[in-house]
């Protein structure tokens, strides 16, 4: 014993080193049977895989442009992250981009920008815009909802976002007066903090299903009396990322927590279907949105990626002949994100969030449906300048997922599928979620809408309009390479928008069913 410790108090450090090269040579060639590099050049074939898993970090501090970065570039990041923090979110010498490219967007503002006087409620509270229709109102819903934001949190689920993610959106929502949609989860205990809540629920009927995974409407209308901050109900039909997919709650992944607001047992895989069982098609889910309208009486509405159009024709007639139809629809672009998704779907199905508004629009405006429905937009619309494009289109509301991420610290890490995201945001790891200051990240998010909101305004008063529901396609134009060339929305997308009836800011605060606990 004696004489090996002393060989080995003999062995000087860098022989050290060379025994362990030795070793994890001798493992790389004879021992590992996956990796054929590291087989066929022992240890320096590592570095090829040390590489590649920093190879994201290293181009997206280090090497990628300003503009480059998809799905959202530095700029943007820069501007959410910046305006969320109070901090100046103005950029220098005049903008760095092509504005020449094609596709770029230009907003047409008015000779004189349309003029506040002391008493408009902008005067007072620069960040005061409410969505200029009332959910429910055309159908006679019990209990109406205007939301009293026209930018508000998407839906994420607990499950896919952390308890403390979900509580700091919940609490900022409250501080912004917007809504906050629960994705397909269930109502957790931290959607619960008093904003307004959006209950969605998908083909699982997470939160609302019986033992046979089937939806059930006494849960939901026993929920919705317990919970008055529930405002609307919206049924997931698709989202963008991946439309007609089903999904696995895989059993290890459902902790008891999960498994009581979901409503799923323990210890036992849970499949989310691509279908629904409650409806098979587009009667029966009309049928389906009056049952629950009836039953719990809020507005009711339909969420979905937009590819082929015969069913939407189908919705739109059977809305025209019957008189009923969803409260709002929510329309996801292909660009959405996901918790977890795979690229061949995520990549390609679904249309562009303008393509697929636009032809959806078009089918409501030739029936002269469109006042009857409030139309959500998500799809990277969080920006001012992107959601007045929106808003000329057709939107009377925002939704946005990943920017709302952003606002309370999500790095665009782009590892929501690993459970590993390094900002706590997008986990359900104890430690990753234990730098989340909810205090903070909650301010960030109402500070992120504020701002949103204030440059919405700006931008809407220098195009001569009091509020972003008075833009028409002809506003803006998408530049097809030469200004002769370049075309108004009306002529890209083919359509007119209907004008929202509007009779002034004033009148939208005054509302009895202005949500958002605005006195
Ligand atoms: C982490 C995460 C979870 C999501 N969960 C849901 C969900 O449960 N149900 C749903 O319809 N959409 C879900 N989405 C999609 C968003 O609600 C939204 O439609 C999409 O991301 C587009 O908005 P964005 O571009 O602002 O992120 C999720 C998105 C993310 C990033």
């Amino acid at each position: 014993m004696t004489e090996f410790t002393e060989i080995l108090s003999h062995i000087t450090w860098w022989m050290w080193v060379l025994i362990v090269l030795l070793i994890v040579a001798i493992r790389d060639i004879f021992f590992q049977k996956r990796h054929t590099i590291s087989h066929n050049f022992p240890i320096i074939g590592h570095i090829r895989y040390l590489f590649e898993s920093i190879g994201p970090e290293i181009r997206q501090y280090f090497v990628a442009n300003n503009r480059e970065e998809l799905p959202f570039n530095r700029i943007e990041r820069s501007w959410i992250y910046a305006s969320a923090k109070k901090e100046n979110n103005y950029e220098g010498f005049g903008t760095d981009r092509d504005i020449y490219a094609h596709q770029h967007i230009f907003i047409n503002n008015a000779m004189m920008p349309f003029k506040i006087d002391k008493n408009h409620p902008n005067y007072l509270d620069k960040t005061f815009l409410p969505c200029a229709k009332v959910m429910g109102l055309h159908n006679k819903r019990k209990k109406p909802y205007r939301p009293a934001s026209i930018i508000n949190v998407s839906a994420m689920s607990f499950g896919s976002l952390s308890a403390k993610a979900v509580e700091s959106l919940n609490k900022g929502v409250k501080m912004a007066h917007a809504y906050h949609n629960t994705g397909e989860g269930g109502l957790s205990p931290y959607h619960c903090n008093g904003g307004d809540v959006i209950f969605h629920f998908g083909t699982g009927y997470f939160g609302v299903r019986d033992e046979n995974g089937d939806f059930s409407i006494e849960k939901l209308v026993d929920m919705v009396e317990k919970t008055p901050y529930i405002r609307a109900i919206e049924i997931k039909l698709s989202q963008g990322a991946k439309p007609g997919k089903g999904g696995v709650l895989p059993a290890a992944k459902i902790t008891k927590e999960i498994a009581n607001i979901r409503h799923v047992p323990l210890g036992k895989d849970v499949l989310s279907p691509p279908n629904h069982s409650a409806f098979s098609n587009v009667p029966e889910m009309l049928e389906f949105i009056e049952i629950i309208a009836e039953k719990t009486g809020l507005p009711v509405g339909i969420k979905a990626a937009i590819g082929k159009l015969d069913q939407w024709i189908e919705l739109a007639d059977l809305m025209l002949k019957t008189g009923k139809g969803p409260d709002f629809i929510t329309i996801d672009g292909g660009e959405g994100g996901t918790g977890a998704a795979p690229p061949s779907f995520a990549d390609h199905v679904s249309l562009p969030w303008v393509y697929g508004f636009s032809d959806v629009y078009k089918l409501f405006k030739d029936r002269n449906l469109t006042d009857r429905i409030v139309f959500i937009g998500s799809g990277k619309l969080g920006f001012p300048a992107k959601a007045a494009m929106a808003f000329a289109m057709g939107v009377d509301c925002i939704n946005v997922a990943r920017e709302a991420m952003m606002s309370i610290g999500c790095i665009q890490a782009q590892v929501c599928h690993t459970n590993r995201c390094p900002s706590g945001v997008a986990t359900q790891s104890k430690w990753l979620q234990s730098g989340i200051n909810i205090p903070l990240k909650s301010e960030r998010l109402a500070q992120y809408f504020k701002t949103f909101r204030k440059e919405l305004i700006e931008i809407t008063h220098a195009a001569g309009y009091e509020h972003p529901c008075q833009f028409q396609m002809k506003d803006i134009d998408v530049n097809v390479d030469d200004h002769n060339l370049s075309e108004d929305l009306n002529k890209t997308y083919m359509y007119e928008k209907t004008a929202v009836p509007f009779n002034g800011i004033q009148a939208l605060k005054s509302c009895g069913f202005l949500g958002g606990n605005h006195k």
